[in-house]
């Protein structure tokens, strides 16, 4: 069976659009780690839009399961990873004004400028994982930079709206894991995946780790609804009857 490290970015994306303290996706880590979650994974953006350098340091000594950093492959994300020492780092493509990550970094095209900038990665033994898209040749140029694992980008997958071209999607999945770990990579998979399509995806053997964030958080919205306004009822009420404070 596959890890799932659960993506909290948007607990985030919620408290900064109010710039407020909560919620805190320190607290939503916690949580997905009862829940089950086997790692935890944060993308600190350039802008840091989301994820803060703060919240990745607390999570650095919160989370007691994988914490993988999701990073653009700059020199100063690299330094930032070497002194916050994740399990693994991810680097991802970051373009300026996109909404969520679009596609896989082009290590074909770009693999040798990635080389030299990801060194202090593995002088410092953490494993790198690149974000790209489910081509032979994409999983090839990985291998050939001795990357620890490789996610495929299950966007076009994700995103297909008749079966045919879902199941021809999962037998590209199904063809880039297999050469993958034939080269001794570790295969994650990742983005828009939700709680039907993951199905399909969960059923190749050689992926070993799913990332996924949006589904996940936007179902903990709707299924902590009733809950979070019961709690609030429940102040109401305490403050109708002259309680001062929750606790009494
Ligand atoms: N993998 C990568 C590289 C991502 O950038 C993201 C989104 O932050 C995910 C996985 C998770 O995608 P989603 O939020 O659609 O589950």
């Amino acid at each position: 069976m596959c890890r799932l490290s659960v993506n909290v970015d948007h607990v985030a994306t919620l408290r900064e659009a109010r710039k407020a303290q909560q919620p805190d996706p320190v607290h939503a880590a916690v949580l997905a780690e009862l829940g089950g979650a086997d790692g935890i994974t944060v993308h600190v953006r350039g802008d840091q839009r989301h994820i803060s350098i703060r919240d990745l340091r607390i999570l650095k000594d919160t989370v007691r399961t994988r914490l993988t950093l999701e990073m653009a492959p700059t020199a100063e994300m690299v330094a930032l990873a070497v002194a916050t020492a994740p399990f693994m780092v991810t680097l991802v493509p970051e373009n300026p004004g996109e909404v969520s990550t679009e596609g896989g970094l082009d290590l074909v095209a770009v693999g040798r400028d990635i080389a030299p900038i990801a060194a202090p990665l593995f002088d410092e033994g953490i494993p790198v994982c690149a974000f790209i898209d489910p081509t032979i040749e994409q999983v090839q140029a990985a291998a050939q930079l001795n990357l620890h694992a490789v996610e495929l980008c299950t966007t076009k997958y994700a995103s297909s709206t008749d079966g045919e071209t879902a199941g021809a999607q999962i037998e590209i999945l199904s063809a880039a894991a297999a050469l993958g770990v034939r080269k001794g990579l570790a295969v994650h998979a990742g983005h828009g995946l939700d709680y039907e399509n993951v199905i399909a995806v969960s059923a190749i053997h050689e992926i070993g780790e799913l990332s996924i964030g949006h589904s996940i958080v936007a179902r903990a919205v709707l299924v902590g609804m009733q809950k979070a306004v019961c709690d609030m009822r429940d102040r109401i009420v305490l403050g109708s009857r002259g309680v001062r404070h929750p606790r009494g």
